[in-house]
């Protein structure tokens, strides 16, 4: 396995732990929905997201320990918003990550209470995080509630919503990114350094700038895999945005524009990176990762 692999491993498996540690219960009644929740964060996931909050964490030489609640918040809020997504109401999907989707597994409702309750404890968890100053757990509920709500994720699935069939342009289509999936990729390098208890207000504009152009380009290529996949380890028929009739980069700009967009997305977030010199090593690494992935 080289170095890259095994941090990536390495940080999988604490962020695996730390929230298999924190969605249990001891009240039988409310074994199924834990058990849902459990269902929801445990199956499969790249991580990406708790991955950049330790990364820009070590960009500021934290000790990765203070990034632990930061990472497992915003997968909790990762993980809350992709039940939601899937539900019948929305996209109506039945697999993901290869696995029936949580309102399959289970029932709608308590797929619904599964995301509701992981939305409220990720902020239960950064009130809680007694390792961090108080001004820093308040900062970083700011940072992730603005993320998370309608200035963010759940703005951009509205956009997203309203947008099937339609044209968008380049432009559209962007705005519509850097809320759906932008805002919580930029949240996870912001919350990552602010952990650290020790970064400037021009880190973490330079971080912001490098948490843009990677959540972008994290878009762009998941609209590559999904046209490029037979049939993805998502769980996903070829294609199936297109099928949707959802816009994309690809139909946009060409395979060919979508991959140099990509790539060119993923130079200017590692120009970003410039000030925090060797420190910033797996955020680097990251910004490759995110645009060479398959899946
Ligand atoms: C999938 O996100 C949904 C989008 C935001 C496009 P990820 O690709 O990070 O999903 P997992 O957590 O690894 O399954
Ligand atoms: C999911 O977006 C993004 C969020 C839940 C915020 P999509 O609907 O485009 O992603 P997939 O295809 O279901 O993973
Ligand atoms: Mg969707
Ligand atoms: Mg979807
Ligand atoms: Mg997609």
């Amino acid at each position: 396995m080289n170095d890259f692999s095994h941090y990536l491993a390495t940080c999988q498996e604490r962020i695996n732990a730390h929230l298999n540690q924190h969605v249990q219960t001891s009240e039988p009644r409310l074994e199924r929905l834990f058990s849902a929740i459990r269902y929801s964060v445990t199956h499969g996931g790249k991580r990406i997201r708790p991955m950049l909050v330790y990364a820009s964490c070590e960009a500021l030489r934290g000790p990765v320990e203070r990034a632990d609640i930061a990472a497992a918040s915003v997968e909790a809020i990762h993980a809350y918003s992709l039940i939601h997504d899937d539900l019948p109401a929305m996209d109506d999907d039945d697999l993901r990550r290869g696995h029936p989707t949580c309102h399959i597994a289970y029932d709608e409702a308590t797929a619904i209470l599964a995301g509701d309750a992981l939305q409220a404890l990720a902020f239960q968890w950064l009130t809680q995080a007694n390792a961090l100053q108080p001004d820093t757990r308040l900062h970083m509920i700011d940072l992730l509630a603005r993320a998370a709500g309608p200035t963010g994720m759940v703005g951009g699935q509205a956009i997203d919503l309203g947008a099937v069939g339609e044209k968008l342009d380049l432009a559209t289509l962007e705005n519509m990114h850097r809320h759906k999936t932008g805002a919580l990729i930029r949240a996870s390098v912001q919350l990552g350094a602010l952990a650290s208890e020790q970064v400037t207000d021009e880190q973490l504009t330079a971080l912001g700038d490098y948490a843009d152009c990677i959540g972008l380009a994290f878009q762009v290529q998941d609209d590559i895999i999904d046209i490029e996949s037979e049939t993805s380890v998502l769980g996903k028929q070829q294609g199936a945005d297109v099928a949707r009739d959802k816009p994309t980069y690809p139909a946009l700009l060409g395979l060919d524009g979508a991959r140099t967009l990509a790539d060119s997305l993923r130079r200017q977030a590692i120009e970003a990176l410039q000030p925090f010199g060797d420190d910033a090593l797996r955020l680097r690494q990251l910004a490759d990762f995110i645009v060479q992935r398959q899946f």
